[in-house]
């Protein structure tokens, strides 16, 4: 967690605000982006099929912790799951509620804190997140509050990008931008960059490896804990996709670099 200053009494609540802002700004384009939006019917089927391998047939109470446009979470209930939604941002909470009615399912979509739920402990037979550990201040209490709201014997599964932190990968985002700009292609980028202060609140912004996950996990006393690469979700983001946004997207050479984690939650582990 961010410490606290003279200048600043209360780093983590103003990295938030700016979180907030960043993805109030974001909004709209969000779906577009390279790795984030379903843009094809064979990324639908990638994500559908990962989350059905990670969860198991339920069908079930889920959580969907920073589900932001309910991509994940509509994709969820489609699979027959009572699925609710929470997000920091109301903007983002707006695309989703219009996601759920145009899929013609109910989802239940609260705007709220990942680290603060305001659900009962053992609410939940899963809690899931994607692309969402990253931006925590405070990522073990995040995932402290997760288990918290999961049933004894639920699961919490987690996905994620790892950063390849490579000079070859930031050298392909500048030609991907390069390209964009000679092909007029539409910048379909959602702008949700944090500012510097907010970046360094946020303990696993530079994730490369799920160490530091399993970890923070094996602190709060869960064991049972298993990783696995996700190389079809990201073949299939990668096909179909302009040269730039190939480009702009995941590391190739960590190709499959979204991780699952699925983990069955013990007696012991609060
Ligand atoms: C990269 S987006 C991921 C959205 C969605 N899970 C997906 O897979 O497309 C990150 C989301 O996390 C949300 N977020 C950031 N900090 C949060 C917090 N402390 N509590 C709840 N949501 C948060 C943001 O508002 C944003 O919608």
């Amino acid at each position: 967690m961010a410490a606290r200053n003279r200048m600043n009494p209360d780093p983590e609540r103003a990295a938030k605000a700016a979180i907030r802002k960043a993805w109030t700004r974001g909004a709209a384009a969000y779906d577009h982006d390279a790795g984030h939006g379903l843009a094809t019917p064979a990324v639908k089927r990638a994500w559908t099929t990962a989350l059905q391998e990670s969860l198991g047939t339920g069908p079930f109470e889920l959580l969907d912790v920073g589900t932001g446009t309910g991509l994940l979470a509509v994709l969820a209930a489609l699979l027959g799951h009572r699925v609710t939604g929470i997000d920091l941002t109301a903007a983002m909470l707006r695309h989703a509620r219009q996601r759920a009615v145009h899929a013609n399912v109910r989802v239940e979509w609260r705007e709220a804190d990942a680290t603060a739920l305001p659900f009962a402990d053992s609410s939940f037979d899963a809690v899931i997140s994607r692309h969402v550990l990253w931006t925590m201040t405070d990522p073990q209490r995040a995932f402290r509050e997760w288990i918290r709201v999961a049933r004894p014997g639920g699961r919490i599964v987690w996905f994620d990008g790892l950063k390849s932190g490579t000079t070859r990968h930031a050298v392909r985002q500048r030609a991907a931008k390069i390209i964009r700009r000679l092909q007029r292609e539409p910048d379909h980028v959602s702008d949700h960059s944090y500012p510097p202060e907010a970046v360094a609140a946020l303990p696993l912004h530079e994730l490369r490896t799920t160490e530091p996950v399993a970890a923070l996990l094996r602190e709060l006393g869960v064991t049972d804990v298993s990783f696995r690469l996700l190389p079809e979700v990201a073949r299939a983001e990668r096909e179909g996709q302009s040269l730039a946004k190939r480009l702009a997207g995941p590391d190739p050479r960590y190709a499959g670099a979204f991780v699952v984690s699925a983990e069955m939650k013990e007696q012991g582990a609060r």
